[in-house]
């Protein structure tokens, strides 16, 4: 029951309902939600008179980037088509996500957020994606233990689909969301455009796709592009990627849609998806990869290129080591959760590379117990013996800051 004014209405048994302007959408988790809700905004559109839509989020319902990214996308373009949407949102994670008005990734907005998860993302140009996934890969580095090649991975896929929208779409801007889920050891991500589609991006190539579905199964060929700047490698690359990942993949442009999971085997293929804006229906992206799978890229692409991980060479000094300013990497050096953050770290560094890793505590003057606890010694049990040698050295440990982390070191492995 909800009340709009003073009558009250009752539309809870819809996952999403319209009364006259007003759109009650009780649920979002799905494709076909999203679909719903661009029919009945356009409904609503369809009277001349009209150019006020009203949004309520009245209950609770749980928030995915697959939905949460084309829900701002959409917004957007309404509000830039000069149509007035007011929403009313009592959920407070949908708040969390800032859909109503997503950020920009400017240096204050990417510094200022607690985490850049489960918030969705405007960016308009290339400088912007480069510094929201920088900060996306050292974020989630922090909190999840990945498999070999996973980060890379992520951070190549979303790299090429964030790039796609300025490539192709003919829009100025790309709306983006990532999600961590913790106990499932995924990572997922949304990339929604209102921009041409699929289909339309074809037109004019020497490719005559004939159905949305068909252009989307076209696109994801490898060396099939619309662009002579192009390789064709990008949803081809991600598509090998989920494979050997067992992750998963929606593609859905233009009226049509391809659901493929690997975990499952499942590929399906939707025709009748529907579409705000028939001149602009936009693409959206949702990728799901799997932390505790590798997945070796140059297998993933058949062995014919090997992305260059930049943040990890970017890490490497003049002996071969990888370092880690600790004082520039570690949000203070006092509590439990700064400790885990940098263990983890230092765990997918390990993943990542063969080199060995070398923690500087320059300008660290003091650790707490609990901090020493669990980083280093956490660290120290974790990893296989021979690797604490080979793999790990410190470096600038000032006395006091030595005989914490010894004893921490000492603690955990019971002497
Ligand atoms: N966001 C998008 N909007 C419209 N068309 C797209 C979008 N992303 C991909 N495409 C279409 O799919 C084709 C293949 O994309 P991709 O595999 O990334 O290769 P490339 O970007 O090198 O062309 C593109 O050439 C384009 O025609
Ligand atoms: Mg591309």
């Amino acid at each position: 029951m909800y009340q709009v004014g003073k009558n009250f209405v009752n539309t809870a048994d819809q996952r999403i309902a319209r009364k006259g302007k007003r759109l009650f959408v009780n649920a979002f988790e799905t494709h076909e939600d999203i679909g719903t809700l661009a029919k009945l905004t356009s409904w609503i559109l369809h009277n001349p008179q009209t150019n006020n839509v009203v949004l309520y989020f009245p209950q609770h319902f749980r928030v995915f980037p697959n939905t949460i990214a084309p829900l701002a996308c959409m917004v957007d373009h309404l509000r830039n088509t000069g149509v007035k949407v007011t929403v009313h949102n009592e959920v407070p994670e949908l708040n969390e996500t800032c859909f109503d008005s997503p950020p920009l990734p400017s240096p204050e907005n990417l510094s200022e957020m607690v985490r850049p998860s489960g918030i969705v993302w405007k960016y308009t140009n290339s400088s912007e994606v480069a510094a929201l996934l920088d900060t996306v890969v050292e974020y989630l580095a922090r909190k999840l233990v990945c498999e070999q090649g996973v980060l890379l991975a992520l951070e190549w896929c979303m790299n090429e689909m964030l790039d796609n929208v300025f490539q192709h779409a003919n829009v100025k801007a790309g709306y983006f969301m990532f999600q961590l889920q913790q106990e499932r050891r995924r990572l997922s991500f949304c990339v929604a455009d209102q921009g041409i589609g699929v289909l339309h991006s074809f037109a004019g190539s020497r490719y005559k796709p004939s159905s949305a579905v068909d252009a989307i199964t076209l696109a994801l060929q490898r060396g099939v592009t619309t662009n002579d700047e192009c390789q064709g490698n990008g949803l081809w690359g991600a598509s090998e990627i989920i494979t050997l990942n067992h992750g998963q993949m929606t593609i859905s442009s233009g009226g049509g849609a391809i659901f493929y999971n690997r975990q499952t085997g499942q590929i399906k293929n939707f025709d009748t998806v529907y579409v705000l804006d028939r001149d602009t229906p936009g693409t959206i992206i949702d990728v799901q990869l799997v932390a505790s799978r590798p997945i070796d890229l140059l297998t993933a692409f058949h062995g014919d290129f090997d992305p260059v991980n930049l943040r990890i060479e970017s890490m490497e000094d003049t002996q071969g080591f990888l370092v880690l300013p600790l004082k520039k990497a570690s949000v203070g050096t006092g509590t439990r959760a700064a400790g885990r953050d940098m263990r983890l770290y230092i765990q997918n560094l390990i993943q990542s590379s063969e080199q060995p890793v070398l923690i500087d505590f320059a300008g660290v003057g003091m650790v707490s117990s609990s901090y020493a606890d669990e980083f280093v010694g956490k660290l120290y049990k974790e990893l296989a013996p021979e690797l604490i040698g080979e793999r790990l050295r410190f470096a600038n440990l000032s006395p006091t800051v030595k005989l914490i982390i010894t004893n921490a070191v000492a603690m955990r492995r019971g002497h």
